[in-house]
């Protein structure tokens, strides 16, 4: 299908970050590395450039895909992380992922398809309009953020390629960069992190292709320059930083699969029912809400999306699919 209808970015709507905060930000910030120049501290210009500028990414907002929960402070959703190329804990992506280079970046889209395409980020970034969508997001380690993404259905990218007859999963790679992650050199990923999905799940309107946050192009640490979003999956199914797209016969196995199959099962579905071995699954934390007496929240089947998903899984025994 020709993709000529869509409309395209201009280079103009990508603005850097500089260029766009308001005015009053923009006075703060020189405020502070005036303050900081008059007390003899630390150079004003280091101060003011810091943390680096993302440029924005311009999308009109969902009418049908924005939860009614307050978003997550960007700060909690960009320096509480799980990257594991780039370390284990949670600030490691924050503070080391400005290593990954993400320029020039491709995504091969391959195998079980007629017509097998690469993409650069530049024609995925125009290939649908891109919508802000305000996601749920679940970690199975028990804690929740809300967050505002920008990117399209992955659907529009699939139907472009024809899959056969053949294809019923989608595998999802994301890159290994072995002089820029410095958290490759552990043995209980074997690299690069690989996720998939069944095709119908793949197709569903709600996964969503991403390629932005809070109105900006995605930071590294959370899986710059695209990647997946899965909401009513645990958030490991959303693989970051992707490089490939492989259409697939039979259902392949994730790293989380591969590195402990007693604990993560292929659908991983947000499901309060069914224990994680090491974590309850009932309740969780939001991030951003966790003062020492901020009670938890109940964690909602499918992660509250069961309206649109629960019939993906119609006849399944979600604790056998797991
Ligand atoms: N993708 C890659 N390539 N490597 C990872 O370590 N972690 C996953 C997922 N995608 C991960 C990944 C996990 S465990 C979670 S919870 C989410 O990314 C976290 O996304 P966020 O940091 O943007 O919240």
């Amino acid at each position: 299908m020709s993709n000529d209808r869509y409309p395209r970015i201009r280079a103009s709507e990508i603005t850097p970050e500089e260029v766009w905060l308001s005015r009053r930000d923009w006075m703060k910030t020189a405020g502070i590395a005036m303050a900081s120049g008059a007390l003899g501290g630390l150079p004003a210009l280091g101060l003011a450039a810091s943390p680096p500028a993302l440029a924005a990414l311009a999308a009109k907002r969902s009418a049908q895909y924005v939860v009614m929960d307050p978003s997550t402070p960007e700060k909690d959703a960009t320096t509480y992380n799980n990257y594991y190329e780039f370390g284990m804990d949670k600030a490691d992506p924050s503070n080391y992922a400005h290593t990954l280079k993400t320029s020039p970046w491709t995504v091969k889209i391959e195998g079980e398809v007629v017509a097998p395409k690469t993409f650069d980020i530049d024609a995925l970034r125009k290939l649908a309009p891109l919508e802000e969508r305000v996601y749920r997001m679940r970690c199975v380690e028990g804690w929740s953020m809300v967050i505002p993404w920008v990117g399209y259905s992955l659907s529009e990218l699939l139907k472009q390629v024809q899959p056969t007859g053949n294809a019923k999963y989608v595998q999802f790679v994301s890159d290994v960069q072995p002089n820029n992650m410095p958290g490759l050199g552990a043995r209980s990923i074997d690299w690069p992190y690989v996720e998939g999905l069944r095709l119908d799940e793949a197709m569903h309107p709600l996964t969503m292709l991403t390629m932005g946050m809070y109105g900006k192009v995605l930071p590294n640490q959370n899986g710059a320059p695209v990647r997946l979003v899965v909401p009513w999956k645990y958030g490991f199914k959303s693989a970051k930083s992707i490089v490939a797209i492989r259409f697939v016969e039979k259902q392949p196995a994730s790293s989380w699969m591969k590195s402990i199959p007693s604990e993560y099962g292929f659908y991983s579905n947000v499901n309060p029912e069914v224990s994680h071995p090491r974590w309850s699954q009932a309740t969780e934390r939001r991030i951003g809400e966790d003062g020492l007496f901020a009670p938890k929240r109940k964690t909602l089947m499918f992660n509250g999306y069961g309206n649109e998903v629960a019939s993906l899984y119609q006849g399944m025994d979600l604790r056998k699919n797991f």
